[in-house]
């Protein structure tokens, strides 16, 4: 079978999921590539990210770049983190341990999934002193099972924090699983132990086995109040909730500081929720509803990143950290540790050459000033501006110069469609949770900028 291009000779991450496609079985494709429903969510991911245009500062000097930040503190060397996903030996043996070993000789940060297809030991085994990991917690209806693994979890000091997982209480509806009969309920990553029960004798069990017995088990039952206070009773570890998808949600997650540590912006690959909003969308509503969130919260986002550009513009809006889920998966598939090594390498070069492009040497000096307003995708722009009179798009290319207006107006422009209605629909279960009256406000001052 033609397999392409060598290793070194990949181009981008396009490249290396096309050689990924004609490389791993078939059931393993269809796991990974799957999205729910019509794959509207898991394509508008990519599609937001090239929407949004960059504004390059010139007559500076770009002669170095450093892409080295901190993740909850953890240094890191770049600022892209591989997210949690269930299954990786279904695409190479080498599995999640393989993905720790890429990870390893980029510095940087993996998140270890609770349906991974190895024990956590096996995967942080070979940790250097330096490298930091989270683990992803799917909560069980049968609680014990999961305070049995925050035990675990809390014996192995190169996992960092919990990042636990909010946005898939049930399965979304996978065709792809479905055509290549991984499902019938048999195959999905939010379950509990996983696919491939975390026995204490560290086997490691078949890569073809895919059942999984267990998401049945998962609890769809969580809330705010109880959820967060039971873990509290089991971890001392820092907390990152997984899967916010509005910054109503974003600013709940502050008011649980501070046990919360970050979030997670995310609608998990468009595995979940079809039609949820990318989640860089999500990251221009908390900038203009309640920027009070990065200040108190570290943000971190995934989904759809495919280009430095994308890992860029994240950046500047005040993200973080920036997840590849599929990306890394497809690295491993098309070529071992050496695939997931040469996607951490492109990804980083093409952040660096943005970076430098733009007029900006440090991660840290990334900022919305360095993103436009203007979008260039016209479906994404007939979204925002669809009821406007004109009016308000002329006022807007006025102020494209304007830093004031830059991030306000893309912000807005969102709003229209998002959410000022979904805003009034929760608001009543949204303040005994912590909202305190601040949906009613936004409300009332989203209502003062209709043109
Ligand atoms: C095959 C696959 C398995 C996944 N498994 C998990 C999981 O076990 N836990 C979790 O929180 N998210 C899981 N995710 C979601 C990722 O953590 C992440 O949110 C998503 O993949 C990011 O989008 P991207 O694939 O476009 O980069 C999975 C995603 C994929 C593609």
């Amino acid at each position: 079978m033609d397999k392409g291009p060598p290793v070194e000779n990949w181009l981008n991450l396009d490249e290396i999921e096309d050689v990924a496609t004609k490389t791993v079985s078939r059931k393993a494709w269809g796991y990974y590539y799957s999205a729910s429903d019509d794959k509207i969510s898991k394509n508008r991911n990519t599609e937001a990210f090239r929407s949004i245009q960059l504004r390059p500062k010139v007559f500076i000097d770009c002669t170095k770049c450093d892409l080295s930040t901190n993740l909850l503190g953890n240094p890191v060397s770049i600022p892209i983190y591989v997210c949690p996903a269930a299954m990786a030996r279904l695409g190479h043996p080498a599995g999640e341990a393989g993905i720790a070993e890429a990870c390893r000789s980029f510095g940087a940060l993996q998140i270890i999934s609770n349906s991974a297809s190895m024990t956590p030991e096996q995967i942080v085994a070979d940790a250097t002193e330096d490298q930091s990991f989270g683990w992803q917690l799917y909560v069980q209806s049968d609680r014990t099972k999961s305070e049995k693994m925050l035990a675990r979890i809390s014996k192995l000091k190169a996992i960092k924090f919990i990042a636990l997982t909010l946005d898939s209480p049930v399965s979304g509806k996978r065709e792809d699983d479905q055509r290549h009969g991984n499902v019938n309920n048999t195959m999905t990553e939010s379950s509990s132990e996983g696919p491939f029960e975390h026995s204490e004798s560290n086997a490691i069990k078949p890569e073809n086995q895919t059942e999984d017995q267990v998401f049945a088990g998962m609890d769809p039952s969580l809330t705010w109040t109880e959820a967060l206070a039971w873990l509290a009773k089991h971890t001392t570890l820092p907390i990152v909730l997984k899967g916010i998808q509005t910054h109503e949600d974003a600013y709940i997650a502050m008011k649980h500081g501070p046990q919360v540590k970050g979030i997670i912006l995310s609608n998990h690959g468009g595995r979940s929720l079809d039609t949820a909003p990318p989640a860089v969308h999500t990251l221009l509503e908390i900038r203009k509803y309640c920027p009070e969130v990065f200040e108190n919260l570290e943000v971190w986002i995934d989904g759809g990143i495919k280009r430095g550009t994308d890992v860029v513009k994240a950046l500047c809006l005040g993200a973080r950290g920036v997840g590849i889920g599929r990306a890394a998966l497809w690295g491993l598939g098309a070529g071992g540790v050496d695939g997931v090594k040469r996607t951490l390498e492109i990804l980083s070069e093409e952040t660096k050459t943005c970076m430098r492009l733009l007029g900006v040497g440090h991660v840290k000096d990334l900022e919305p000033q360095h993103v436009s307003q203007h979008t260039t995708s016209p479906h994404t722009w007939q979204a925002r501006y669809a009821d406007t009179d004109g009016s308000t798009l002329a006022r807007l290319t006025q102020g494209s110069l304007n830093k004031k207006y830059t991030m306000d107006h893309l912000v807005l422009s969102v709003m229209k469609h998002t959410a000022s209605q979904s805003c009034e629909g929760v608001k009543q279960e949204l303040c005994p949770d912590g909202c305190q009256g601040r949906c009613k406000r936004r409300t009332s001052e989203r209502d003062s900028e209709k043109p």
